[in-house]
């Protein structure tokens, strides 16, 4: 039977205190409702419907990208309602599975037990026991089959007892759906639609109810407000590390570091305190990540080795290369086998072939280098002409003193040597050595000058 999944995402989240609509705010570098949405895609539906309304267009731009089907509901008149703005172009002979914007860190197996548990015919709510239930709707069982759900501010003392907490996430056949929600009435202590109120209806219907039991409270955990949202980063951040580190990954804190988006690693990598990782990040095997490292869209090859302090984006390095510490490796920054990149370098943009060194206080911009390479201290491609970018090249083997310019465009021969200090705005030959440096004077009997009285 084919499936359709309704995620609830038209809330305003007044408790965030945030301009931004409480589903878009951002968990492990991505929105809530992406979370929802990608766990979603594990289910095998035929179609995936977004109830929004609160900032809806913001919602709908920042998703633009994913295939789906949006329902705005206009007025949050409650859960049930919410629901109801989905089903319209929902086929009767599906299963509807209801999900939440804002419950981010429920498991794909989570979800196929749920549809598990129950016949396309039959009811299922995922619900699961919390030390502290208060505000959550109860489930309320009879002979272990589930009977309702009752809301805490509707609840009785003794239900109020009950820690078998409703999830809101649940599957039903739409057909039935449609029918119960079109009964759902607003007599309740918040004058809303309930979805929840659908349980009660089934069993009456001799529809049978399956509630099945999520494993952990975290998984279930809806963010309500930036405490809320400051927890699930921890606990989603421990589950993306705890894999890692099943995977053969080292890390010196597994509480101190941070991956946003996907981190995928060979085998015996180490990483250190305070790195972080952004978008896709591949290390190699054995690569290491010292302290303090943000690491972006970027290929880290085996056996490199990140020094601490190093900011290093859309960048590629090969095998045993040693970047850093406090280098910059920006967009574009290709670096072959064995190269070495050390203190206060910035690399843009340009590739460096295998076994060569830059070492100290240099900016290469728009170059290609090539293997063998020695750039001393300080130098600087001078790539831009203050309207156009401009290539450098420089030849396997040459080396290039401390303090040199080399004005861009400009080509260095292989083998060429540059005296230090030099402005090179003419190809250099290869093999040779070119230098371009004012001849050195000392003024005998010079007398430094003096304060006046
Ligand atoms: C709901 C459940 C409760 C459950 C709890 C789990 C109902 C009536 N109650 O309560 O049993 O224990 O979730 O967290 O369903 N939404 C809309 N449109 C609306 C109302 C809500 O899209 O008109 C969305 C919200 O954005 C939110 C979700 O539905 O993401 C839940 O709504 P909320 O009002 O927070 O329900 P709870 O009171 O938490
Ligand atoms: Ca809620």
């Amino acid at each position: 039977m084919e499936i359709s999944i309704v995620i609830l995402a038209a809330g305003a989240g007044t408790r965030m205190k945030s301009s931004r609509p409480k589903v878009m705010q951002p968990l492990a570098g991505r929105p809530l409702l992406q979370h929802v949405i990608d766990y979603s895609r594990h289910v095998g539906a035929s179609d995936i419907c977004v109830v929004y309304g609160h900032g809806g267009d913001e919602v709908r731009a920042e998703l633009a990208a994913e295939s789906l089907r949006w329902a705005l509901q206009e007025e949050q008149l409650g859960t049930g309602h919410a629901v109801q703005q989905a089903m319209p172009d929902t086929p009767d002979a599906h299963r509807v599975l209801i999900l939440f914007g804002d419950v981010p860190l429920l498991r794909p197996e989570t979800l196929a037990a749920l549809l598990d548990s129950c016949g396309p015919d039959e009811v299922g709510v995922l619900t699961v026991d919390l030390d502290n239930p208060f505000g959550y709707g109860r489930i309320i069982r009879k002979n272990g089959a589930v009977l309702r759900n009752v809301e805490e501010r509707d609840a009785t003392d003794e239900e109020k007892a009950i820690v078998e907490i409703n999830t809101g996430v649940m599957c039903a056949p739409a057909k039935k759906l449609k029918e119960w929600l079109g009964r759902l009435k607003s007599d309740n202590s918040q004058g809303e639609y309930y979805l929840t109120d659908v349980l009660g209806m089934a069993v009456e219907d001799g529809t049978v109810v399956h509630g099945v039991k999520a494993q952990s409270q975290v998984e279930i955990m809806g963010i309500n407000d930036r405490k809320q949202l400051a927890e699930a980063e921890r606990a989603l951040q421990r589950r993306l590390v705890d894999e890692l580190m099943e995977q053969g990954v080292s890390f010196a804190d597994p509480e101190r570091v941070d991956i946003r988006g996907v981190l995928t690693c060979g085998q015996d990598v180490y990483i250190d305190a305070n790195a972080i990782f952004e978008g896709a990040v591949s290390l190699g095997d054995n690569a290491t990540i010292e302290s303090n490292n943000l690491i972006r869209d970027s290929h880290i090859g085996a056996g490199t080795t990140i020094h601490s302090n190093c900011h290093i984006e859309s960048s590629k390095t090969g095998s045993n290369c040693e970047i850093g510490p406090f280098s910059r490796l920006r967009p574009g920054a290709e670096l072959a086998n064995n190269v070495k990149v050390g203190n206060f370098v910035e690399i843009k943009k340009s590739t460096v072939a295998d076994g060569s060194k830059v070492n100290h206080l240099t900016y290469v911009g728009d170059a290609r280098i090539g293997s063998g390479v020695n750039i001393g201290a300080g130098t600087i491609t001078c790539n831009y002409d203050g309207a156009n970018k401009h290539l450098t090249i420089i030849g396997d083997n040459a080396f290039i003193g401390s303090g040199v310019e080399l004005v861009a465009p400009v080509e260095i021969g292989a083998g060429a040597t540059i005296g230090a200090g030099s402005t090179i705005s003419k190809s250099a030959p290869a093999g040779a050595l070119t230098l371009e440096r004012a001849k050195q004077t000392t003024i005998p009997g010079w007398k430094a000058p003096r304060k006046k009285q």
